[in-house]
């Protein structure tokens, strides 16, 4: 028999993003599903994002900017860093596939907190890499022990913060301490943060003054969680411009589309709707928290835009929550079992998800 398909990709399986949302609520009967599993920003795009993406979608017979170079120049003077730092893919997401295309090869170790997002270990697959797994300490991130798993086949350590499905956070001293220990000649260490703008702990880490002293950081981040942009699939990463020169060698010509690109500049210019977005997360998760803690259940405390609760019979809690509209993901999909991992919803939906709990 001719081998058509490579070997490494046996042990993977396509990825289930479950049933449309729409789908699912005919199907259960109910007017209306609460997607709480995805991580969702429910209050929805900035009003001016919705003008700026009908006015660009008269001009989607021409091809994007390949270089998104309006976007680059007005993340560049947010972050104070260069253009050339900045590289905008279509997602975090396709950052990720791009780095592994880059960087990964058979032999290659990549070292993922496990859990942890899912699709690290999977990129280093599909690159022929070996994922390491370095368990969780409990529910945080354990930087001793990725540092011990570091070795000399090391070309990279993924890491998130806020940590998916956890919600907790790499604190600033311990990550410095975990970047000076890698020495001189260290792997790529990508940061991905995802969840950033949801962060209220003073001892978060500035990422972009990371750059500065460790020359092999990547840091990922992307408009769909504080924007609410996920629909149009907008990222970027910020690194050294040498790293995003290789990353650029493997990327498509024309990788964000034209209205993902107008939206996100438009986000950016709407500082009051990013603001709002932020504030809104960090309230309502501190009524789901209240309420969740008055109920007895418990969660390590959420730096993000969801909560991962531990639960008894979390299929079957599910289950009831799915019948009264209200979709959560089951930890056991996540690689925790005994959890829920609970998006942050508008205040009408956290009330009825506390009632039904
Ligand atoms: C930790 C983390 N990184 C990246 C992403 C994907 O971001 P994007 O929508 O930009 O592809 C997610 C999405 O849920 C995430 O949880």
């Amino acid at each position: 028999m001719r081998k058509i398909w490579r070997q490494g990709l046996r042990s993977l399986v396509p990825y289930d993003a479950g049933k449309p949302l729409e789908q699912l609520a005919a199907e259960l009967g109910v007017p209306e599903l609460a997607r709480l599993s995805a991580n969702e920003n429910p209050l929805g795009p900035s009003p001016r994002v919705v003008e700026a993406v009908a006015r660009e979608a008269a001009r989607v017979h021409l091809y994007p900017d390949g270089g998104a170079t309006a976007l680059r120049a007005a993340l560049a003077r947010r972050l104070d860093v260069t253009p050339g730092e900045l590289l905008v893919g279509n997602g975090a997401d396709e950052l990720i596939g791009l780095i592994a295309r880059a960087a990964f090869e058979p032999g290659d170790e990549v070292v993922v907190p496990e859990p942890s997002f899912e699709p690290y270990g999977i990129s280093a697959t599909i690159a022929g890499a070996r994922a390491v797994p370095s368990p969780l300490a409990g529910y945080a991130t354990d930087l001793e022990d990725v540092r011990r798993k570091v070795t000399d086949r090391t070309t990279a350590v993924m890491l998130c913060s806020p940590h998916n499905p956890t919600a907790t956070i790499v604190r600033e001293k311990p990550l410095r301490a975990f970047l000076d220990a890698l020495g001189d000649d260290p792997p790529l260490v990508i940061l991905d943060e995802a969840y950033r703008d949801f962060v209220d702990d003073p001892e978060y880490p500035d990422g972009v003054a990371l750059l500065r002293r460790h020359p092999r950081l990547i840091l990922l981040r992307t408009f769909s969680k504080i924007a609410a942009l996920a629909g149009l699939r907008v990222g970027y990463a910020v690194a050294r411009a040498e790293t995003l020169d290789w990353l650029n060698r493997v990327r498509e010509p024309y990788n964000v589309n034209r209205l993902g690109q107008v939206a996100a500049l438009t986000a950016l210019e709407d500082e009051a709707h990013w603001e709002r977005s932020r504030r809104f997360v960090i309230e309502e998760r501190r009524f789901l928290s209240e309420g969740l803690g008055r109920r007895g259940y418990t969660f390590p405390p959420s730096q993000s835009n969801f909560l991962l609760v531990k639960v008894p019979e979390a299929a079957a809690l599910r289950e009831k929550l799915l019948r009264a509209g209200i979709l959560v993901r089951d930890g056991a999909d996540v690689g925790f079992p005994g959890h829920l991992r609970i998006s942050v919803g508008l205040r009408a939906t956290n009330e009825k998800l506390l009632s039904l709990l």
